[in-house]
């Protein structure tokens, strides 16, 4: 089937079966290899994009389910006024160790401080409870988003 997806502010035409994860399609189809596969099951964060404006898992969203629903990457967090933010603060304390699951954080955590500008540390916990990083930078992370809010 043919979809018409509002991606990081384009629209862009893909084809792809109606179940295919919307993960697949945005890095085999679009070339945004910056959003990760890690466990394919929902489970890890690695694949967080956002679809209005929400962090959402990418790997169980079937691409048919997005409808007109603006879609974001981490490609376009350069752009994006929190994502900016966001960003400088994690380059800034040194947040990533391997880097694998950080896009996914960042996404995460950009949605976060989108609805709550100053979030505590167990809003904090709780909104990156589903981005698993096994470098467990958790502390830095959790850094970065108060350093990111300031
Ligand atoms: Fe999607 Fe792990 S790859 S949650």
């Amino acid at each position: 089937m043919k979809f018409d997806l509002d991606v990081n502010g384009r629209t862009r035409s893909v084809e792809a079966e109606e179940d295919a994860p919307l993960l697949w399609v945005l890095r085999e189809d679009l070339g945004l290899t910056g959003t990760k596969f890690g466990c394919g099951l929902g489970q890890c964060g690695a694949c967080t994009v956002h679809l209005d404006g929400n962090a959402i898992r990418s790997c169980i969203t079937p691409v048919s389910s997005v409808g007109v629903g603006r879609i974001e990457t981490i490609e376009q967090m350069t752009a994006d006024a929190v994502g900016k933010h966001v960003q400088r603060a994690w380059l800034q304390l040194g947040v990533v160790q391997c880097g694998y699951c950080q896009s996914g954080q960042i996404m995460s955590a950009t949605a976060l401080l989108r609805e709550n500008k100053a979030p505590q540390d167990a809003e904090i916990d709780a909104a990156m409870s589903g981005n698993i990083c096994r470098c467990g930078t958790y502390q830095r992370i959790r850094a970065a988003i108060h350093a990111a809010a300031e």
